[in-house]
């Protein structure tokens, strides 16, 4: 890829046929199979190989949901019965979250997965978030040290339920059932990590605010399309076809018949920014529709919005996912609104008021849309423990 076709927004080819990069995840035609290349997805099957307590711990954390599946994360073994991670500088979305917040909520969640890891092997873990200080507010986590692990075996130590769901969960997009309510009882089941590390919880589930958020989500996914440097970050990380998919495993996966063809005859162009009122933009909007469906919202807000709030927040997260897997409840994290990009400044301030949060004294961290799927969603691609372990 040349440097002119990364960084030139102005190149028009075919968009127009077939819409940007994000439309295309599902499209099938005979002959090109819509599966992931199986070494790509292979994460979800290894767990079970690794004998190794703190290997397992991490084969079981990598596979933690994470904003545009860039798996920032690096581990450090070289101390006994201890885990470094370390946030990886080369894995950030300076763009679309510029100050690495949702980031550490990647990093929070892989925490998380690996704390959920180790009990089942009968390993209690002590979690020393930020042990050298955290970032400051304003600048990339990138290279900081999010967290130490320290292991020690407790044979009275319970397993926990959720661990039965790791390899389970999925980030699902399709559309999900309108006519479907959640349980009454599954609202608080989502929310009960939260509480422990001082979050803030809730549900939006009334049909109006519902129709608010849903156009508030809109209007924010649309800035992100339609501004240069956002939508270029994510060109950057479109991983087409199976062996752009096989070769990077992470980013955002587009396995299409239509996408893969028209790139590969060299008419699709991923870096072609959609404007307002081209073919591309209506297909790009077309391609958010599944995302207004759904049951309602869960969100996760924390006082303030300190770094070890923000790693506690994808803790809480993952767990709250863990949960609506075991429910057979899907869960999207729709983020747009809550960036902190300049453009979409008008959504993120107009979300507060309908979450019925002040925006002086907390911050949304995860907002989700959660609802009963129409169609499964595949494993997403992990790359190897190998390439994010220091031993
Ligand atoms: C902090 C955070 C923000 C996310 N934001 C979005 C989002 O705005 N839109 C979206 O489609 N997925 C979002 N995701 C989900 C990721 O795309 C997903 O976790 C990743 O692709 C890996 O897929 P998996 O969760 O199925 O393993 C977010 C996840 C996290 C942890």
């Amino acid at each position: 890829m040349s440097n002119d076709s990364k960084h030139n927004p102005n190149r028009r080819r075919a968009i127009g046929l077939i819409g940007g990069g994000m439309v295309l995840a599902t499209t099938g035609l005979a002959g090109c199979s819509s599966t992931y290349p199986e070494a790509a997805v292979r994460a979800w099957i290894a767990p079970v190989e690794q004998t190794d307590v703190r290997r397992f711990m991490l084969a079981h954390a990598l596979l933690a949901p994470n904003p545009h599946n860039r798996q920032p994360w690096l581990a450090d073994l070289r101390r006994n019965d201890e885990i470094t991670l370390v946030c990886d500088k080369d894995r950030l979305l300076p763009e679309t979250d510029p100050f690495g917040r949702q980031i550490l909520i990647g990093c929070g969640a892989f925490i998380e997965l690996a704390v959920i890891a180790a009990a089942e092997l009968g390993y209690r873990v002590r979690v020393d978030t930020f042990p050298q200080g955290e970032p400051a507010a304003n600048e990339l986590p990138g290279g900081a040290v999010v967290a130490k692990l320290f292991l020690t075996a407790d044979a009275s130590l319970a397993r926990d339920p959720l661990f039965a769901q790791i390899r389970l969960r999925r980030t699902n997009k399709n559309a999900y059932d309108n006519a479907r309510r959640l349980p009454d009882a599954l609202w608080p089941q989502l929310a009960s990590s939260a509480g422990a590390f001082g979050l803030l919880t809730g549900e939006v589930s009334d049909s109006d605010r519902i129709e608010r958020i849903r156009l508030l989500t809109r209007a924010s996914f649309a800035t992100e399309m339609t501004t240069p440097r956002t939508w270029l970050e994510s060109a950057n990380l479109l991983r087409i076809g199976p062996a752009e998919i096989e070769k990077h495993r992470d980013g955002i996966s587009v396995m299409g018949a239509v996408p893969r063809l028209m790139t590969s005859f060299g008419m699709f162009d991923r870096f072609e920014v959609p404007t307002p009122g081209s073919t591309g933009y209506s297909q790009v909007m077309e391609r958010w529709m599944p995302f207004e469906t759904g049951s309602g919202y869960f969100w996760i807000a924390s006082k303030g919005n300190s770094r070890r709030s923000q790693v506690e927040s994808g803790r809480a997260y993952v767990r709250a996912h863990l949960q609506a897997t075991a429910n057979g409840v899907e869960m999207h994290p729709l983020s747009q609104a809550l960036q902190e990009f300049a453009e979409v400044r008008a959504q993120y301030d107009a979300l507060y008021p309908l979450i019925k949060l002040d925006p002086a004294q907390t911050t949304i961290q995860m907002l989700a849309r959660v609802g009963y799927a129409k169609v499964a969603a595949p494993p997403t691609p992990r790359r190897d423990l190998a390439q994010m372990v220091t031993a």
